[in-house]
């Protein structure tokens, strides 16, 4: 199969009206050579590992050194898609100067963009800023995990007309500033296709409906590996942990019942019968013996 090209942000935001966005989530090497090589456009080391790789309840103790960890992981299992760095909670809350500053990091772990969530003014600014780095930004609206206690849990948003419209300001408000591309996260269809017919950069649907340019989803909920909540918004192609407990039951079992390892297929041996024979010469301290098997 011939390589694919390097996916660039002037690509993602030239499929708007051309072909859907695929984008997944990816923490690490392996995820994120599988994902690559399932053909992924976008994989975003998103902060959401603090929940389905770190085992907290929110992902609001992620710090900026988990996210390079994992993101130096991620860009080197990738060939092709396009890596963005979701910049986690408190790296772009304190001022301007500290924002650029995680931001680029990111881009020097070798993400080629950052995620940023939110929209007000304050944000605006400091988005404005990163772009100024030269650091492309992909905004997030709707529902904002990192803004979950003040949200009141993690819910729809932009339900009532005030909200939607107060939402859709915000999505003009981010392409103004110059981001690429925009996650819509749980907000209802509706107001996720107004978004989209409205601006000329892509919409990536999460919880969106199916009008948004493009999609994204947790890897770990794409293969069931999370065991954790999972909403109404996520399609289980898979089932990978129950796989992975049936797999390692088995694997235990051999082990007790000494099925595990095989002698012949599973184990290494000495070079040959007379160096076996060789070393119960000259040893006097006894030991099993063993016939060699023949592979
Ligand atoms: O962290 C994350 O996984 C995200 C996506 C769900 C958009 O922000």
């Amino acid at each position: 199969m011939s390589e694919r090209k390097k996916v660039t942000v002037p690509a993602v935001r030239a499929m708007k009206h051309k072909s859907r966005i695929g984008m997944l989530t990816a923490y690490d090497y392996p995820s994120a050579k599988v994902a690559d090589a399932a053909g992924a456009d976008v994989l975003l080391v998103g902060d959401s590992l603090g929940m389905v790789v770190l085992g907290y309840p929110d992902t609001l103790s992620v710090t900026v050194d988990d996210m390079l960890h994992h993101t130096r992981a991620v860009v080197r299992g990738t060939k092709s898609a396009l890596i963005v760095g979701d910049m986690p909670y408190l790296s772009y809350h304190v001022s301007v100067e500290e924002s650029v500053r995680n931001a680029g990091r990111f881009i020097q772990a070798g993400a080629h963009a950052v995620k940023i969530e939110g929209a007000k003014p304050g944000r605006i600014r400091t988005i404005e800023a990163i772009l100024e780095a030269e650091i492309p930004v992909m905004g997030h609206i709707g529902l904002t995990p990192q803004s979950v206690n003040a949200l009141g849990g993690f819910k729809l948003q932009g339900k009532n007309a005030d909200d939607a419209s107060r939402t859709i300001d915000e999505a003009h408000a981010l392409e103004r500033a110059g981001c690429f591309s925009l996650v819509l996260e749980c907000v209802p269809s509706e107001l996720a296709a107004m978004i989209t017919e409205q601006l000329t950069i892509p919409t990536i649907g999460i919880g969106a409906g199916p009008s948004c340019d493009g999609q994204v989803l947790v890897f770990h909920d794409v293969l069931g590996i999370y065991d954790g909540h999972t909403p109404k918004f996520v399609r289980q192609y898979a089932h990978v942990a129950q796989d992975m407990q049936t797999a390692l039951v088995a694997y235990l079992a051999d082990v007790r019942s000494g099925a595990f390892p095989d002698e012949a297929k599973e184990s290494f041996h000495m070079a040959s019968d007379e160096e076996l024979k060789r070393l119960y010469a000259t040893r006097d301290d006894g030991g099993v013996v063993v016939e060699m098997p023949r592979s």
